[in-house]
């Protein structure tokens, strides 16, 4: 009952800040609240045939504070719809906020497994986490269980970091992975449990462990088979940058494995950066009806500038992208296909075209989608690519080096004024492949065929001019050149 006031009062803070909420860098076709601070996407699933996506959400400010769990739900991964919060902070068991953790159909009871947060020392930053359930019958209202938490404290070699439940079934055994922090190394490590009810959990020991290059603490852990092999996914905190990589405060990649759930051995190769761009945290997965294996992360990364505070709002989800495992073990990450319904106008524009210098395809939109693709095979350029162009001085750049077969992502003159180029190795074949989705405030760029993965906000002010092809240093044919408005699925 508590509880559902909480809800009431939050849903009713979100409703005043709405009214006020300045719109100009509100996103057309991602997730995100109705208004003020969301992080991470929590408890992916679907239930009973709809896709449920939570997420850590404060109400009451345009920060991060007492986190609770935000809701949508789509029919199709395209067209979401606001949901009341499903979790309030505030009972015994989660006194300071219910952060992130995941949601299984439990034979038609949606579970929610998550983490509760607790300060012992609010000013000095102490306190400790454990972990609880919340079950609904009709996905919409969430009761928490009177066995909270059903995980009281960690094992006795872990440190307070102790969060972010992921809980799957394999064969009659749920499990779970916790991202958690090792006393005596202080770095970053997943943990395991199992039980046989979501309420009775026995440890079973590390899952994997930081080998002192990967950082001092795992969050939100994710575990998953992808064609034949077992992939451990995390977003760890404190990783030293490495030339191109690991630019970000914090980084999130996998390790690509096999694991043997009779001894809990798991045996990896070495860890991946996901995404190479400003913005992509804290990724979870879950996979649907149609066996596909499907990932969310947070668009927007811990302390970076974020613009749209002062409009009332902060933070969305990325774009749903199904993940494939290349017979090398890297993961390929696409739009899931149900995203060609945002699509309106089609515009074919240069296609067949050889192209040097710039040329300007003049467009007002600021919601598209671009599909892009440079025959490298006879190409006397250097660097092909395009730019989202203001009408006077502001521009994205997305742009291939063909010498150094590095893609880049350039946002200092898109609202980024600082540390605003990420760059990455991408292996030139005989063509460079675009596709590339546009949303007021956000890119996402997917290179051939999602091998490689750049995802950033962007914070552009001036009306929009166009999409600008280039070829720098010589010509380049421009094997296919089309681009759509896309459709605001929240008007
Ligand atoms: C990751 C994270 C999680 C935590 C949540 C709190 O971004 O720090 O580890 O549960 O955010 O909002």
């Amino acid at each position: 009952m508590i509880t559902k006031n909480r809800i009431q009062q939050a849903e009713e803070a979100l409703q005043q800040t709405k009214e006020s909420m300045n719109e100009r860098f509100r996103l057309g076709y991602h997730i995100m609240a109705p208004a003020n601070w969301i992080n991470d996407p929590n408890g992916l699933v679907q239930y009973k045939g709809e896709y449920h996506v939570f997420y850590q959400h404060h109400p009451y400010d345009e920060n991060w504070g007492p986190m609770h769990w935000g809701h949508v739900k789509s029919k199709d991964l395209v067209h979401w719809e606001h949901l009341p919060i499903a979790l309030a902070p505030g009972d015994v068991c989660d006194s300071d906020g219910c952060f992130s953790g995941s949601a299984v159909d439990n034979d038609g009871e949606l579970t929610l497994i998550y983490t509760g947060h607790h300060y012992t020392d609010k000013e000095n930053d102490i306190f400790y986490q454990n972990q609880n359930i919340a079950v609904s019958k009709d996905g919409i209202t969430f009761e928490k269980a009177g066995e909270n938490p059903v995980i009281a404290a960690p094992p006795e070699d872990s440190t307070h970091h102790y969060r972010d439940p992921k809980v799957w079934k394999h064969e009659d055994t749920w499990y779970m992975i916790l991202g958690n922090q090792s006393i005596e190394e202080q770095s970053g490590r997943v943990i395991l449990y199992k039980s046989s009810n979501l309420r009775k959990w026995e440890y079973v020991g590390v899952l994997a462990q930081s080998d002192g290059s990967h950082g001092f603490m795992w969050e939100c852990p994710d575990f998953f088979e992808l064609d034949g092999k077992y992939i451990l996914m995390l977003s760890p905190q404190g990783m030293e940058a490495d030339g191109d990589n690991y630019n970000n405060l914090y980084q999130t990649g996998y390790f690509v494995g096999d694991y043997n759930y009779e001894t809990n051995q798991f045996q990896h190769g070495s860890f991946i950066e996901l995404d190479h761009g400003h913005d992509f945290y804290a990724v979870q997965t879950f996979s649907d009806d149609k066996n596909r294996r499907i990932a969310i992360g947070w668009m927007d990364m811990w302390e970076a500038d974020m613009p749209t505070k002062k409009d009332g709002w902060c933070g969305a989800l990325t774009l749903p992208r199904e993940l494939r495992l290349t017979s090398d073990h890297k993961i390929l990450m696409n739009p899931v296909e149900e995203l060609t319904l945002l699509r309106e106008r089609e515009h074919n524009v240069c296609t067949d075209k050889t192209i040097s210098g710039n040329h300007l395809i003049e467009e007002t939109g600021d919601l598209l989608e671009i599909n892009m693709e440079f025959d490298l095979s006879q190409t006397s350029a250097t660097a092909v690519g395009l730019k989202l162009k203001g009408i006077k001085e502001e521009e994205t750049v997305v742009v291939y080096d063909i010498n150094e077969q590095k893609l880049m992502l350039d946002c200092s003159k898109s609202g980024k004024k600082e540390d605003s180029v990420r760059r990455t190795f991408l292996q030139s074949g005989s063509k460079i492949s675009l596709r590339i989705f546009i949303d007021r405030s956000s890119i996402e760029v997917f290179a051939n065929e999602g091998q490689t993965t750049m995802t950033s906000r962007i914070y552009p002010t001036e009306e929009r001019a166009g999409i600008e092809v280039f070829a720098e240093g010589g010509e380049v044919q421009v094997s296919g050149c089309k681009y759509w408005n896309l459709k605001d699925i929240w008007k």
